[in-house]
């Protein structure tokens, strides 16, 4: 369908940045947000999966420019803001998507998992958060952050990973009340158990408890990345103009017990 003959959509004209790309709730994520109209800038450390998603969206006649970005990498989260405004002009729309996690014994984590979960999870949101937020208050755009049900609840074997996910969830809030004055929104969804490659990759200690962990499977079921994607639209979206702050759980009702 051409511009000319479709109506207006949620983010026709708009820009989003988007990192995780190349998988799960990112790739979802910029498959959504092209499908309602925005010029989908994708960002992810997997050239080969970013190369998929972009067919993906081209096949749909959706736009969209993928960039190799490691976003632990202070340099490459502003030279990631540099291309997106070079390719299309503008931001309005940050989603950091992009995680890693690990489970183990606090006592088996070694330093470089450690620095690994807090930069990808932690410090890569907030240095994309520095470069975009002079781009965002031009277009007073919006940040999306993907934290986990591992930001509001104690979760066994992965002490980094609910560090730097609760710190993302504090990180959302902080910003939130730094801009609550300048029209830019920040906004924060915690998904639980969802049916991505980072659940299906997940290297357990043999000796486990699993009675430990039995919260974090859930009721419900897994969701589905979708269910993410729909979500972080929402909030990046006009229709979330009163939602600044929030965080937001997606995780079939693990919060709620
Ligand atoms: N899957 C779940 O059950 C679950 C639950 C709660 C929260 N989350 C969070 O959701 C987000 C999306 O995860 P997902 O489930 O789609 O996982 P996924 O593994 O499918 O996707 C994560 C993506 O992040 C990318 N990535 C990792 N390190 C990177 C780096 N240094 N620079 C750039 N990209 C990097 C990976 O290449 C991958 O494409 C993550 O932040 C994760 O912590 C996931």
């Amino acid at each position: 369908m051409t511009s000319s003959n479709r109506s207006k959509q949620r983010f026709d004209g708009k820009v989003a940045l988007v990192t995780g790309a190349a998988s799960g709730m990112g790739r979802a994520t910029c498959i959504r947000l092209a499908s309602e109209g925005a010029s989908v800038f994708g960002v992810d450390l997997n050239e080969a999966g970013l190369k998929e998603t972009a067919q993906e969206i081209e096949g749909a006649d959706g736009t969209v420019t993928v960039h190799g970005c490691d976003v632990s990498q202070r340099d490459q989260c502003f030279g990631a803001v540099e291309a997106a405004v070079a390719a299309f002009g503008s931001l309005d729309v940050l989603a950091n998507v992009a995680g890693v996690v690990r489970f183990t014994h606090t006592t088996d984590m070694s330093e470089a998992d450690w620095n690994l979960v807090m930069t990808v999870n932690l410090s890569g949101p907030f240095f994309l958060t520095q470069a975009a937020i002079p781009h965002l208050l031009e277009s007073k755009g919006n940040i999306v952050n993907v934290a986990s049900n591992a930001g509001l609840m104690g979760q066994s074997y992965t002490a980094a990973y609910c560090a730097s996910k609760g710190g993302l969830v504090q990180l959302t809030r902080s910003l939130a009340m730094e801009y609550i004055k300048q029209g830019i929104r920040i906004n924060c969804v915690c998904p639980a158990g969802t049916d991505t490659a980072m659940n299906r990759g997940i290297d357990f200690p043999e000796d486990l408890d699993w009675k430990l962990i039995g919260r974090f499977t859930g009721q419900r079921g897994f969701a589905a990345p979708e269910d993410l994607a729909s979500a972080i639209a929402y909030l990046a979206s006009d229709e979330a103009r009163a939602v600044h702050g929030s965080i937001f759980t997606v995780d079939n009702g693990m919060m709620a017990g």
